[in-house]
């Protein structure tokens, strides 16, 4: 086992937009994120990662990058950016930076330069392709519904877009495009950046002569020919000696349709190339044949294997993060615990469930208080083109009903996310004193930082304690990870193994009392109760072996 210090970290991540407005003009911004450092640091997190702040149209809100050396005009300007490092490393903290490369803005110079015409010095940054029989090069559909590909006029050619039609893939089969990205990250870290979140970077290398995907369909999955392609991991492994190497930083790559195989290969403990990457196959457990909108209830045996493959697989050959939700992700509490009579004790259960695992934990803003999904009646009160695309694509063309894909919209569209951070139960959640560039959950005067910083019961509380465990106790960290109770229904259990010191971890993900009944070897009425998320009254008759509704406990086995 390597000690590193990332792994020992706890990161938070922050969506800017949506964190804290200091100016009035309804958006987060840098300054209002250095307003709340001492909160931040108060619950005690490491590492914080910021969701893109460089200059961008806001086409999907900053993963369209118009300069990677400059920052957003909403969001402030280079000056707040050194003061925003300067100030999260005076508090002890360090600060990870969203790297999206796998395509810019087509705002961005290259992409202006690139579609003037093919002999543009530009031109090679991107991938162009002419058309076949008058319509698209490939059958390809976009992350964001619909074709991967626009015709550009001027020069009769299409570029492939993965996400959106204003973020076309760069062509990293090109050595000087690399070039100038590497030279990019390392302005920034010479900054003194702690490392990068790598957007959907397992995407970079796609699989030579764009095959159609297979099965005639005008518009179909092709994620075969671009997720984890032929030279992912040479330029990776390129990106590693030219400039990762060089540093002592954090990288993980967000990774849709990596395996754990693929995994010990990016995050490899040799570290020639990234130290730990995002899954999703957790994500996808309540995704239906249909895909992402095509909701079905997820299953706690499905969580269990998966969760379990993960940290076998990895164990001793790479490094896991860990996550519950994110900025495109739905609420947490609403879509694994119960946001409603169990909002607290499930918030508490699901951070013992994730922290005690083996792995860098993640917190996304809200997450610490229990901020929960939202329901806007209206279409027109979300804000994020992958769920306006969808909606264009499946409600418009007449493929499904107005209602069915709301209800879709509200379990798993990324506005839940989104929606702006409960600072306490003033007018807009206290985000902001103009008006919010996303409506505020309704439910802030409930749910806010302010209440829970005030009670001492609160999740956020709890993940104070959760944090600092992981400081405390290196078995949290670094200890071998085994699945016990395979077979029960509700409970989601499991120990923690270090030299001959064990930790054994109960999770109810019920809202029912649970009854379970251990191994042997395990004595309950000796153990020592490290955290758990209900309080026993001296008085109180407990049977140590049932689990009330959503109850956590993690237990030191003497
Ligand atoms: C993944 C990001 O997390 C998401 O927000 C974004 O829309 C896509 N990549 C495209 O950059």
């Amino acid at each position: 086992m390597e000690k590193q210090w990332w792994k020992e970290s706890v990161v938070y991540q922050i969506y800017p937009r949506s964190f804290m407005d200091s100016n009035g003009d309804g958006i987060g911004d840098l300054r209002g994120i250095i307003s709340k450092l001492d909160y931040l640091n108060e619950l005690g997190v490491d590492v914080i990662w910021l969701s893109p702040v460089y200059k961008s149209p806001n086409d999907d809100n900053g993963y369209d990058i118009s300069d990677y050396q400059n920052i957003m005009d909403e969001f402030g300007s280079m000056v707040d950016m050194d003061e925003l490092l300067k100030q999260i490393h005076d508090r002890g903290m360090k600060l990870m930076m969203d790297l999206v490369v796998n395509h810019s803005s087509d705002e961005h110079h290259w992409f202006v330069e690139s579609r003037k015409s093919k002999d543009n010095p530009y031109r090679d940054y991107y991938i162009w392709r002419p058309g076949k029989d008058g319509t698209e090069p490939n059958n390809w559909t976009s992350f964001f519904s619909g074709s991967a590909w626009q015709y550009d006029e001027a020069t009769e050619e299409y570029f492939l877009h993965l996400f959106s039609k204003k973020q076309p893939d760069l062509n990293w089969d090109n050595p000087t495009l690399r070039k100038e990205i590497y030279d990019m990250m390392k302005w920034w870290l010479d900054k003194g950046i702690d490392g990068f979140r790598m957007d959907v970077i397992n995407l970079i290398s796609k699989v030579d002569g764009l095959p159609s995907a297979p099965g005639g369909k005008q518009y179909d999955w092709g994620g075969d020919f671009f997720m984890n392609g032929p030279r992912v991991h040479e330029y990776l492994q390129e990106m590693n000696r030219e400039v990762l190497s060089k540093y002592d930083i954090m990288t993980v790559g967000e990774s849709p349709g990596a395996s754990t195989d693929d995994a010990v290969k990016y995050a490899n403990n040799e570290g020639t190339e990234l130290n730990m990457i995002f899954t999703f196959e957790h994500m996808d457990l309540d995704s239906g044949p249909g895909g992402k909108w095509n909701v079905k209830p997820w299953k706690l045996a499905d969580l269990k294997d998966v969760m379990s493959k993960w940290q076998n697989d990895l164990d001793g050959k790479g490094w896991n993060s860990l996550y519950l939700n994110n900025h495109d992700q739905p609420r947490m509490v609403s879509r694994f615990g119960n946001d409603k009579e169990y909002r607290g004790e499930s918030g508490k259960m699901l951070g013992t469930f994730l922290h005690m695992m083996k792995g860098t934990p993640y917190i996304y803003q809200g997450e610490e208080f229990g901020m929960t999904n939202v329901r806007f009646e209206n279409l027109e009160d979300y804000n994020d083109i992958e769920i306006h695309n969808m909606y264009m694509e499946t409600v418009v063309k007449g493929d499904a009903d107005h209602n069915t894909i709301m209800e879709a919209i509200y379990k798993k569209g990324r506005d839940n996310a989104r929606t702006p951070m409960q600072w306490d139960s003033s007018e807009n959640g206290g985000f902001t004193r103009g008006i919010p560039w996303l409506k505020l959950n309704p439910n802030y005067k409930e749910i806010n930082a302010a209440k829970a910083i005030a009670d001492p019961d609160s999740i956020f509380h709890y993940y104070q304690q959760l944090i600092k465990l992981r400081k405390e106790n290196e078995i949290i960290v670094y200890g071998k990870y085994e699945l016990i109770l395979e077979d029960d229904e509700k409970i989601y259990a499991y120990t923690r193994t270090l030299e001959n010191e064990k930790l054994v971890v109960l999770c109810n993900f019920s809202a029912e009392e649970s009854p379970f009944e251990l191994p042997k070897d395990f004595e309950l009425d000796t153990a020592e109760l490290l955290i758990g998320n209900y309080k026993v009254e001296a008085g109180d008759s407990v049977n140590l072996f049932i689990l009330k509704p959503y109850e956590a406990r993690v237990y030191w086995l003497k």
